[in-house]
């Protein structure tokens, strides 16, 4: 069996971390004896630039035809002037979200063993042992897609609108993907809501309570998102898995990538009911790009996301986040992870890159 996977990498540092993570697949493939079929497609400004628009039909046919979604990074300076709803992340992240109804995004922020010291916290509040939660994030519905949206007339005066709506199965489907995965680590949920002030927020916590009957052995906390944000902060070990809407996720796994230190070591999953989009979690960092010194780890572990959860590959999933784990603790680091500490050695996006693939 051939596995469908669509490369689209996008702007920036997109491509030179996506030529690493290619490097990986083929040598999964190899190793675990599953072929994979990539056909490569521009989003993003790139697109812009080729075809006028940042999600071209073609680019449309071939997500159309693949099992799962390889997105590198979109956006930069060269398209910011453009108007809102042609810019990168208007034209083409939102909508290929919402047409492949990715609802379910999954934010795992890690502290690597050998890169606790990256870590802004003080080591009084790290611990010796990190830490490591999951973000299940909302993300086709809430006050990002919700309708009235725009800039209206009102008796001579201009208004800015944006609705947060969320339906009870909306909050039903994401609530079970926070839950189910619970259920796999440390059993403990914080849902997070602003239930003292919205009113789509009372629903929320309705709505997970009732989910949260049929997994009994799951501990279930429900956090206002202010304080949420104070809580990371103060103590992360306190989490195991956030689930959040759309935009309080949004921030809130920001806010935990910070904590990790090391955003370039983040990767993420956006799933929904038939195929998944794998993505880094930073950007397109135009500032480094073509220069051989971006990190390419979040990428290669947004492909150990999809062997696991479009592919059910776990043993090629392990491989490949225990081989990025492996050359942390050798020391090799990018110019982002390198202290100039003892052991540590600084390599470019590509010596990372077949590192990595070597130690599979
Ligand atoms: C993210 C980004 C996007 C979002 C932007 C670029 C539209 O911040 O993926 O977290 O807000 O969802
Ligand atoms: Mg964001």
């Amino acid at each position: 069996m051939t596995l469908k996977v669509a490369v689209l990498p996008g702007d920036g540092i997109g491509p030179e971390v996506m030529e690493e993570a290619l490097k990986v697949l083929d040598r999964v493939s190899a190793k675990f004896n599953v072929e994979f079929e990539y056909r490569e497609a521009l989003i993003g400004g790139s697109a812009i630039d080729a075809k006028g628009n940042a999600f071209p039909d073609e680019t449309k046919e071939v997500c159309d035809w693949a099992d799962a979604i390889l997105f590198g990074a979109v956006g930069g300076p060269k398209w910011e002037s453009l108007p809102p709803e042609k810019q990168p992340e208007r034209a083409a992240l939102l909508p290929i979200r919402k047409r492949y109804e990715l609802f379910a995004n999954l934010r795992p922020a890690i502290v690597f063993p050998a890169l606790i010291e990256s870590s802004p916290l003080k080591s009084e509040v790290l611990g010796d042992k990190g830490f490591d939660i999951l973000v299940v994030r909302e993300l086709t519905g809430g006050i990002y897609f919700g309708q009235p949206k725009g800039i209206f007339e009102e008796n001579g005066q201009k208004k800015g609108v944006d609705t947060l709506v969320y339906y009870d199965w909306e909050i039903r489907r994401i609530a079970k993907v926070a839950f189910d995965a619970a259920m796999k680590r440390d059993k403990r949920l914080a849902s997070i809501d602003k239930a003292n002030v919205l009113t789509s927020m009372v629903l929320w916590r309705q709505v997970v309570e009732e989910v949260a009957k049929d997994y009994p052995e799951v501990e279930l906390r429900h956090l206002y998102v202010d304080n949420a944000s104070m809580q990371l902060i103060r103590d992360p070990h306190q989490f195991d898995v956030i689930l959040a809407g759309n935009m309080f996720g949004d921030i809130l796994s920001d806010e935990a990538a910070m904590l990790t230190g090391s955003i370039g070591m983040l990767p993420s999953a956006s799933l929904g009911e038939s195929k998944g989009l794998y993505e880094p979690v930073h950007g397109s960092a135009p500032d480094i790009a073509g220069k051989g010194i971006a990190n390419p780890c979040a990428m290669i572990l947004s492909v150990a996301m999809m062997l696991k959860y479009s592919f059910n590959l776990k043993d090629a999933a392990e491989a490949v986040e225990s081989a990025v784990s492996q050359v942390l603790d050798e020391g090799l680091r990018t110019a982002d992870l390198y202290r100039g500490k003892k052991g540590e050695r600084k390599v470019t996006t590509k010596e990372m890159g077949d590192a990595i693939a070597e130690r599979i």
